[in-house]
């Protein structure tokens, strides 16, 4: 038996078990481009509940634990009634002694922190409002796919320091890679959440924290955007549109980088608000392999978590 590991963030993992999930990830995505689909999970069990709207970690969780010989199921929010119907304790201790893992994706991070410490099965956060860690697993897998490795590649996060901003700078702490963050005042991560995000920051690893986005984006070779109102934050909306109006990443944001930089963006993503249609669609946007790679490092996560 594995011993009971939660992956609530990156820095759930130390550095060597992140760089170990990533390169099974490789591995995995290599033999699955070779037709190769091995069934290292074969018969696990994986179960997913989801309290906010999804598309690719929904499908590249369930997907990816069929290629690896497993079964998932969808478990959502109005079908259990997570703390309605039943207790977050009672819905944990149940459902961990039938599944071998969970995925969740919570309103509230503390709802899957809760969970996490009565399940007898490890606990995935599948997106919080506080962090993201699987989207930051496939975003660096892309950007080691582009350019090899992360020496010399500065990555611009442009608007708001949310939750997949929060991954990504842990991403970037413990795999030693250089990020920016330019987000306007009052939408820009404490002084606690950068404490705790580079906890386990490694050499070749900088931050810094610009508020200008044409400034930030000089040199970087990796420009990334979010939406400018995550899910949880629609009353916020008219606020946010207005002030994250001057983050918007277009044509001449994108000539102010690196030549051969190229455009990221978790997605979904709200077209003509943080990102234009000739950005996202054109030749250095690499959206829709980032969206591939959630499988192939998700996978990785579950072969690392999970396999005998
Ligand atoms: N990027 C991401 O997590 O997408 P979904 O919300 O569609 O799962
Ligand atoms: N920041 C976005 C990410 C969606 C994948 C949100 O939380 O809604």
């Amino acid at each position: 038996m594995k011993p009971l590991r939660h992956i609530l963030s990156l820095n759930d993992l130390e550095v060597s078990e992140l760089q170990d999930v990533l390169r099974i990830a490789e591995e995995i995505k290599a033999d699955y481009k070779r037709g190769l689909r091995p069934k290292r999970l074969d018969g696990k069990v994986l179960g997913m509940i989801f309290e906010k709207m999804s598309l690719r970690t929904r499908v590249s969780f369930e997907a990816g634990m069929t290629h690896l010989g497993g079964g998932s199921m969808l478990l959502e929010e109005q079908h259990i009634g997570l703390g309605k119907r039943e207790s977050v304790k009672d819905v944990s201790r149940v459902l961990s002694s039938m599944v071998d893992c969970i995925v969740f994706r919570a309103k509230h991070h503390e709802t899957v922190q809760e969970f996490a410490s009565y399940s007898t099965v490890p606990v995935v956060n599948a997106l919080t409002d506080v962090s993201h860690p699987c989207q930051a697993l496939a975003d660096m897998l892309t950007i080691k796919e582009e350019f090899g490795s992360f020496d010399d590649v500065k990555i611009a996060w442009v608007g708001d320091s949310n939750n997949v901003a929060a991954s990504l700078v842990e991403a970037c702490a413990m795999l030693g890679a250089k990020i920016v963050i330019a987000s306007p005042k009052g939408y820009q991560f404490t002084n606690e959440q950068i404490e705790q995000m580079t906890a386990k920051r490694q050499p070749g690893f900088e931050i810094e924290f610009i508020e200008d986005p044409r400034v930030a984006v000089e040199n970087a070779r990796v420009i990334y955007t979010d939406v400018w109102v995550s899910m949880g934050q629609e009353s916020e909306e008219q606020k946010r549109l207005a002030i994250f109006k001057p983050y918007q990443v277009n044509s001449s944001l994108m000539a102010l980088a690196c030549p051969d930089a190229i455009f990221l963006h978790c997605l979904p993503a709200r077209r003509g608000l943080e990102v234009t249609d000739e950005v996202i669609d054109s030749k250095q946007s690499r959206v829709v392999e980032e969206a591939s790679n959630r499988m192939h490092a998700q996978k990785g996560l579950l072969v690392w978590l999970l396999e005998d």
